[in-house]
């Protein structure tokens, strides 16, 4: 209730001033709420050696700085992904760079990575309590002469301080970076990370996200290039521009999420099902349990969202739960394991 009212009146402030507040709201007020309640067993998955409470992921870009990963986690998350995090500390695009499509219940972002640099957010991931899965995102710094190095770079500062790093070759808001899925660029980054891995003493996971604007033929290549790694992201945010928005922000310069984003995303993933082993995180416009019930049946092992909570707040986690278990009940899946893939 609190919540609600505290997501709402946050809707009154321009998109960036009421992320930033809703940041310092929660690294200060939500280690005093209640804890979400412990998940139903029929929840749990086990993906790349991890096992997760519930699939239900807080997708990157909300935590950019790993300031709020645990409170995240009290609202219920099974897992929480950080980031994106470069090397060197970056202040992104001009602003204003987020826009809110309320009509379309979906987001407009141009923020370019903004972000305080690995330094910055290894220490504070060095001084969390373990609590929860925690995944990290890095990317390249705009302005590097050596994208690959950036990513070794990032990897090796952030990976022993995580349950798992996702490699982000997907934003489109740093130009050229998705030139990094071609196939010979994203083969030589995948080694260079791999690299990075077998020097450390854990076994890390390693997942790529990837683009929902690909073409069949660059998904063949992405799905050639993975064999050595552990999971793929399905999708980051997209180019396109549906011609149902009716928002006045749509025509913003950046990369749209939210609802308009559901379809084109969980087709990308359930082509990618069909050229991968690997286990798939299904991401965008998932606002409900049967949106994330419908990606894990196109071959999502886990789900994450972002968008939606800013219309929702953080209700949402546990309202998308209940619904996700209803689902099941009523298709007779016994979990969430056994509903993968099966449409
Ligand atoms: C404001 C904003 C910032 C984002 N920043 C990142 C980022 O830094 N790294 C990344 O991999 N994805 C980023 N994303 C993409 C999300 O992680 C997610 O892939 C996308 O928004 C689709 O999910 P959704 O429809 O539930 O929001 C961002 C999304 C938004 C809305």
């Amino acid at each position: 209730m609190i919540l609600g009212a505290a997501t709402a009146l946050l809707r009154a402030f321009p998109a960036e001033t009421a992320h930033r507040a809703t940041i310092a709201l929660t690294k200060n007020f939500a280690p005093l709420l209640p804890r979400a309640a412990a998940d139903d067993p029929r929840l749990a998955v086990e993906a790349f050696g991890l096992r997760f409470p519930n699939p239900i992921g807080l997708a990157a870009g909300f935590d950019k700085n790993a300031e709020v990963p645990a409170a995240m986690a009290r609202f219920g998350f099974g897992f929480v992904e950080c980031g994106t995090v470069t090397p060197r500390p970056q202040i992104g695009n001009p602003r204003p760079r987020l826009f809110r499509l309320a009509e379309d219940r979906a987001v407009i972002n141009r923020m370019g990575f903004n972000n305080e640099g690995m330094e910055a957010a290894a220490a504070r991931l060095a001084a969390r309590r373990r609590n929860g899965i925690l995944g990290i995102n890095i990317g390249a710094n705009k302005d590097s002469a050596d994208r690959i190095a950036d990513y070794r770079l990032a990897f090796a500062r952030l990976a022993p301080l995580a349950d798992y790093v996702t490699v982000n070759v997907s934003s489109p808001n740093t130009p050229g970076l998705r030139g990094l899925q071609n196939k010979d660029e994203l083969t030589a980054l995948l080694s260079a990370v791999l690299d990075e891995r077998a020097k450390l003493s854990r076994r890390m996971p390693v997942l790529l996200k990837i683009a929902p604007d690909l073409d069949l033929a660059a998904l063949d290549d992405i799905a050639a290039a993975t064999g050595a790694i552990d999971g793929i992201i399905v999708s980051n945010t997209t180019i396109a521009r549906p011609a149902t928005l009716r928002s006045a922000n749509a025509k913003e310069q950046g990369g749209l999420s939210g609802a308009p984003l559901f379809k084109p995303s969980t087709r990308i993933l359930r082509e990618m099902r069909a050229r991968t082993q690997l286990p798939l995180v299904g991401v965008g416009g998932i606002a409900g349990g049967a949106d994330a019930y419908e990606k894990i049946k196109a071959g999502a092992t886990l789900v994450q969202l972002y968008s939606a909570l800013a219309y929702e707040g953080p209700g949402l986690v546990t309202r998308i739960k209940r619904e996700l278990l209803a689902c099941l009940a009523r298709d007779g899946h016994a979990s969430v394991a056994d509903a993968v893939g099966k449409p």
